[in-house]
């Protein structure tokens, strides 16, 4: 396996990345991870990401030197070759001019971490520093038109240094240099594959669980279907997965669920908690979003302790926690290095006093849907559009009462049904209805009409953090329009939502 020092590059989740890609087990831990807990981790090469600093500013975050005699082979990247080059005695500096995008790469070596590649290509550069004078025993073995030392090596003691970004897409062939590092160089084996990561899985599982039960929520949701998937395949019926039916769900959720976790995988002690009569009655009158979001947050971890302290013999909770959680971030700012580090976003809270599994740690969302194919999960649970944890609540704007619920749960079925039936369902981060408690006049028939109003997003994005409204095809908008006038009582007016985030956001409250 690889071990990746972060020094705070916003590249360095995809060197991880490319390496997984090509099967080889790696970790990301911070740049000053003990030199002791380095080597326990027992690493075939180490890589040191790219980061914002400069080497030469006395605050810089650095790596000892003792990391170069643990005998494996290490491979810097932007910042971490010029960490090497500053640390092996050779000088960095403030470049003229600051080198961003495309440059043409010529090799000059092709024995070991350009093997099999071409003599020129493109690479992706990204930096404000760079290497002037190299250290003693080390060598170009390849360069740029303006960096003489775009890569350099030290033959003898196997350490690498690439100016440019092998991990971005951008650099063509990056994936096979990262992949000629870790395999022809650093000995790896490309054994990092699903199978053998639910094999292994599984046995940790058992040994961990022995005869005790594991509880776990299960929303339907992608991480969840997955880790109740595993578990279930691990351990059988000493999992009890439980729902908790908030009364805030979309048409036919909690029923689909159902389907697919007791009666296709046969989950013997799958729950279901309605609760929607105390979420619906401590929401009565409260229209401010945070608060809603409050009541809810509290109310389902209440329900939930509730339903787990039913379970016998139960002394393990299962999470869907993913490795981007997990990941110590490393944020270098200004003269002095701050670590930032934040663990478990969104469980459950400690007092439940449950011991924690999250199987899922190690994994990518991509890799975790890859797991969720292995384990025969339907392509419905796989490629599920994210819905936030306050469910409809927060896509009827103020209060929520029961009738308003009623209307948006038909109009948001038929925005979906629709957006599936043109195909567009995959490609689109989120679409959805949200309900406006105004209302507006209208005709129909030969009768004046005075109903509320259904808003339609439809969002493209890549991770939530942004996103752009989608040009939905204006008859697919008509028919929409249509179905929902016609077919959902209540309704009588129905608007697209034409706003980016920012600077709007993609929920409504
Ligand atoms: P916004 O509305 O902030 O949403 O642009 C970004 C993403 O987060 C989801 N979202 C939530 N998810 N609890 C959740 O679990 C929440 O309170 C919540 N609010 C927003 C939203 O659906 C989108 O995917």
């Amino acid at each position: 396996k690889i071990l990746i020092l972060d020094f705070g590059s916003q590249y360095t989740q995809l060197i991880a990345r490319r390496l997984r890609e090509k099967h080889v087990y790696c970790e990301i831990h911070p740049y000053n991870t003990p030199i002791e807990k380095i080597k326990e981790f027992k690493p075939r090469g180490i890589i040191l990401s790219g980061g914002p600093a400069s080497v030469y500013a006395p605050d810089s975050p650095k790596v000892s030197k003792e990391l170069f005699e643990l005998g494996v082979p290490v491979l810097g990247i932007c910042y971490g070759m010029q960490l090497i080059t500053y640390l092996f005695g050779g000088e960095v500096v403030r470049a003229e001019r600051h080198e961003y995008g495309r440059a043409e790469l010529q090799v000059l070596d092709h024995s070991d971490l350009f093997k099999g590649l071409p003599d020129k290509f493109t690479v992706w550069m990204s930096h404000g520093d760079r290497v002037l004078r190299i250290p003693e025993g080390f060598e170009p073995i390849a360069k740029t038109e303006n960096a003489p030392y775009a890569a350099i090596r030290n033959r003898e003691r196997k350490i690498y240094g690439v100016q440019f970004h092998p991990e971005v897409k951008h650099t063509q062939y990056g994936d096979k240099i990262l992949e000629n590092f870790a395999i022809e160089i650093c000995g790896c084996e490309p054994t990092w594959t699903m199978e053998n990561f639910i094999d292994y899985e599984i046995k940790k599982i058992r040994e961990t669980v022995g005869d005790k039960n594991v509880i776990c929520a299960l929303s339907g949701g992608v991480d969840s279907s997955v880790v109740a998937a595993l578990l279930h395949r691990a351990i059988g019926d000493q999992l009890y997965p439980i729902f908790v039916d908030t009364g805030l769900l979309r048409k036919g959720e909690r029923e689909s669920v159902e389907r697919t976790f007791k009666e296709k995988f046969h989950m013997k002690n799958f729950k279901v908690v309605d609760a929607s009569e105390l979420f619906l009655e401590r929401l009565k009158g409260v229209t401010d979003p945070e608060q809603k979001r409050k009541i809810i947050g509290h109310t389902f971890i209440e329900v939930f302790e509730k339903a787990a302290k039913e379970i016998p013999n139960a002394e393990f909770l299962a999470q869907g926690t993913l490795y981007p959680d997990v990941i110590e971030s490393v944020s270098v700012k200004g003269p002095s290095a701050t670590i930032k580090s934040h663990h478990n976003v969104g469980g459950l809270p400690e007092r439940l006093n449950f011991k924690l599994i999250e199987p899922l740690r190690e994994l990518f969302k991509d890799e975790v849907r890859e797991l969720g194919r292995e384990l025969g999960l339907p392509e419905e649970i796989i490629k599920r559009q994210p819905f936030p944890g306050p469910g409809l609540a927060i896509r009827i704007i103020g209060e929520v009462k029961p009738e308003y619920l009623k209307i948006l749960r038909e109009a948001d079925a038929i925005v979906l049904e629709e957006i599936k039936k043109a195909g567009l369902y995959d490609k689109i981060w989120q679409s959805f209805a949200v309900f406006l408690p105004i209302q507006t006049v209208g005709v129909m028939g030969d009768v004046r009409t005075y109903d509320y109003v259904i808003a339609v997003r439809a969002v493209e994005s890549v991770d939530g953090m942004t996103a752009d409204w989608v040009k939905l095809p204006y008859d697919l908008l008509e028919r929409i329009s249509n179905r929902i006038i016609n077919e959902v009582e209540g309704v009588n007016r129905v608007v697209y939502d034409i706003t980016s985030k920012p600077p709007g956001t993609i929920e409504w409250e």
